[in-house]
């Protein structure tokens, strides 16, 4: 009889990855991104991925967010074993369950706000309506009631941010996956990006961000620590921060009225 490694999901367990190895194979050579990853993930948790430069931590979580698929070893989504799914199951998964921020907003540019969040449900069978109040709804969340219309390049940076998130929320999703999401910003934009993650979190939903710096891994729960293609740590944040808190010291830098100009 053939024994299958096939873990229990226990109550609460969202991701759970096991022995996941990646190569990448690049003409003659092969790249060894991951080399057995195992980490478990639950509902509700806010985790900080973070190693050097090649570390494998992109590709990990490009793999948790189903836009690639391991070479050996298994990925359960909510207890789906994703590595027995078809493309088009994995990008429906994707759909439906997976928001990304990614450092580069990847906005498009000749698109209102409102229009950019709307995007991920433009193939779905919601109304036109609804597509419209959910937009409105994802973009209060994140405190961008007022720019409905703005386009791009007339937001600042942490606000184009923010419409990437609301765009990752608008399906609902059971996990937000955000790789370097304040790479681009400034250090009093990068809190305020990381409060809004810390109040989607509060809500209930569940953040796996990458970052290589200290200074916003601290406002994670949990850190894990990836090198050469392995998780070296893995640690409750020690004295985790309030972003709201930390802001309160920062000095404000007003590029508002810029905007206003
Ligand atoms: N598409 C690819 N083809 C070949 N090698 C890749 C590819 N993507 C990443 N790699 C390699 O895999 C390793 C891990 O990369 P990556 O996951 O991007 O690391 P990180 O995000 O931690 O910087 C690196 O050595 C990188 O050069
Ligand atoms: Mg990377």
């Amino acid at each position: 009889m053939i024994q299958q490694t096939v873990p229990t999901i226990q109550n609460g367990q969202l991701i759970v990855v096991e022995h996941l190895v990646k190569i990448y194979r690049l003409g003659e050579v092969d790249v060894h991104a991951l080399r057995g990853v195992s980490v478990s993930i639950d509902r509700g948790e806010f985790v900080a991925i973070m190693g050097a430069s090649g570390s494998g931590k992109s590709t990990f979580m490009n793999i948790l967010g189903c836009l690639d698929t391991s070479t050996k070893g298994k990925y359960f989504l909510e207890g789906i074993d994703v590595g027995s799914l078809t493309r088009d199951e994995l990008a429906m998964i994707r759909n439906k369950k997976i928001g990304f921020v990614f450092q580069g907003f990847n906005l498009l540019s000749r698109t209102s706000a409102l229009e950019n969040v709307e995007l991920p449900l433009l193939y779905s069978t919601v109304s036109n309506n609804e597509r419209y109040q959910r937009a409105v709804e994802a973009l209060k969340r994140v405190g961008l009631e007022g720019r409905l219309h703005h386009y791009p390049n007339q937001l600042s940076g942490g606000q184009q941010q923010r419409v990437a998130i609301a765009r990752a929320l608008v399906n609902d999703p059971s996990i937000i996956l955000a790789d370097e999401p304040t790479g681009n910003l400034d250090s009093r934009t990068s809190v305020e990006v990381m409060e809004i993650f810390q109040q989607l979190n509060d809500q209930g939903i569940t953040v796996v961000l990458v970052t290589h710096e200290p200074d916003i891994a601290q406002f994670a729960k949990r850190q894990i620590v990836f090198r050469d293609g392995k998780i070296r740590s893995d640690k409750p944040t020690p004295q985790r921060k309030r972003a709201a808190e930390v802001l309160k010291d920062l000095p404000v830098i007003d590029d508002e009225e810029e905007e206003a100009a």
